[in-house]
């Protein structure tokens, strides 16, 4: 529900050098999976882990309006007692998915191929999103759906009563609407076949084949075709959701520009359709290790040790690169400012309809902290300033965006001036202990 309340500023100051162990919450994308997944299986499903921020709070509380059960043990043990494949039921009320994008849009998916209605909303930021890219390809299977002007939030869905199975290419790289048409293929009848030209985050068709439904995915010339058979009957699992590499990347990041820095990311996945930051980081002279590599649930697993490097240079990352660290070109623009050189980022047009205008958000923010920014639609280069170049001394704008107040709180642990965002309170979408977790390794936070 962020976006609700009152803005709080974040003020991020130079600090020490940041040194500890940060235990990250759970991955963001999974714990929405194993919710959803969770609630259309027959039976109790267990979820260790979970990310208790509020995007996956208002994806908990959805399932329970479509006919879930679902309990919070405590400690981020948590159980959804599923109603099966085609079993939701018509939610009484409104569905609010708060600021989250993935939230709603695989929901939407989950239920448009069953014989109910619902209306979504969302706040501000998420009320701007587009979601025709979904609700379009939903009414293959025959869904309808009416909505705002250019497809908006508020939108109300009325799932296929006698859904027919669907072959669809997906037009962006998005893994969100590739997850919502393969939800959605669930209650439809035979095959439905989703093409994505480029791979994006695979975690939907792992933790299908994980419940047990029949799911195929082979790469061909026309991309990668996910085959997926219709009205199984999925089995409740036992889910230990590993961290989330999206949150490591703060203080990833914040190790490596801040002078002395030396800090251990525990338990990080290093799914390939996830880690392109930490190659990037890599690729730019970044002193990042991997340790104690190992594989868990199928998924491969590290421990990132991140530490101070003054030495890092600008490169062009690689556009193929894009959708495998979607997420993390807000800080990875952080720490470009740090390095000597441009670092030019191609081919990330997506950045444009997250929570909000990523490239536009980090582009006004990083001038105003002395930062060089060029862009264009689909592309943006930062002029590094060097290892001790940033002045910083602005407040920059969050936009609702988790991820920009995040990485402008970055920026201020190495700036040479404090760097303050108008509000920090989106961070607990995502990252409900950011705060603590950076205080503990040495930044120095402070509210107003
Ligand atoms: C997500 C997919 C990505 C990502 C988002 C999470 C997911 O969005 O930005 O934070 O869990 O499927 P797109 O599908 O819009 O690229």
């Amino acid at each position: 529900m962020s976006g609700h309340g009152t803005p709080t500023p974040m003020t991020s100051n130079r600090c020490g050098p940041l040194s500890g162990v940060a235990e990250v919450p759970g991955d963001k994308s999974i714990s929405h999976r194993s919710l959803i997944l969770g609630a259309m299986a027959i039976g109790e499903t267990k979820i260790t882990g979970l990310l208790e921020g509020e995007d996956v709070l208002d994806t908990a509380k959805a399932m329970q309006a479509f006919g879930a059960e679902v309990v919070n043990h405590g400690g981020g043990s948590w159980s959804v007692f599923g109603v099966g494949v085609g079993g939701f039921a018509e939610p009484g009320n409104v569905i609010d998915c708060g600021n989250s994008g993935t939230g709603v849009r695989l929901i939407m998916g989950a239920m448009a191929t069953q014989p109910i209605t619902a209306t979504f909303t969302g706040d501000a930021s998420l009320n701007g999103r587009p979601m025709a890219r979904v609700t379009d390809p939903l009414a293959l299977f025959g869904a309808q759906t009416v909505g705002r002007k250019g497809g908006r939030l508020p939108m109300t869905i009325v799932g296929a009563a006698d859904p027919v199975p669907v072959r669809y290419v997906v037009p962006v790289p998005s893994a969100q609407v590739k997850s919502a048409m393969l939800l959605a293929g669930l209650n439809a009848p035979g095959k439905t076949v989703i093409i994505e030209k480029e791979a994006t985050r695979d975690h939907s068709e792992r933790m299908l084949a994980g419940f047990g439904a029949e799911i195929t995915v082979e790469e061909t010339n026309e991309g990668r075709v996910i085959t997926l058979t219709g009205r199984p009957e999925l089995k409740p699992q036992v889910i230990v959701v590993p961290r989330d590499p999206s949150s490591a990347a703060f203080p990833v990041c914040a190790a490596i520009i801040t002078p002395g820095s030396d800090v251990l990311v525990p338990g990080i996945g290093l799914n390939p359709t996830r880690a392109g930051l930490f190659t990037t980081l890599r690729d730019m002279g970044a002193d990042l290790t991997y340790e104690n590599e190992r594989t868990e649930g199928g998924e491969p697993v590290a421990d990132l040790r991140a530490r101070y490097s003054p030495n890092m240079k600008g490169i062009e990352v690689p556009p193929h690169r894009a959708a495998s660290m979607i997420d993390e070109y807000p800080v990875l623009s952080v720490v470009a400012a740090f390095a000597t050189g441009d670092t030019l980022m191609a081919g990330v047009k997506e950045l444009r309809v997250k929570e909000s205008d990523r490239i536009d958000a980090m582009a006004k923010g990083l001038r105003a902290c002395g930062v060089s920014v060029d862009e264009g639609e689909d592309w943006w280069q930062v002029t590094g300033l060097g290892p001790e170049g940033v002045p910083g001394g602005a407040t920059c704008a969050s936009e609702l965006d988790h991820r920009i107040a995040m990485a402008f709180m970055v920026l201020g642990m190495a700036a040479q001036n404090p760097v303050t965002v108008d509000d920090g309170g989106p961070i607990s979408t995502s990252f409900p202990i950011f705060e603590p977790l950076m205080g503990a390794l040495g930044a120095k936070l402070s509210h107003g």
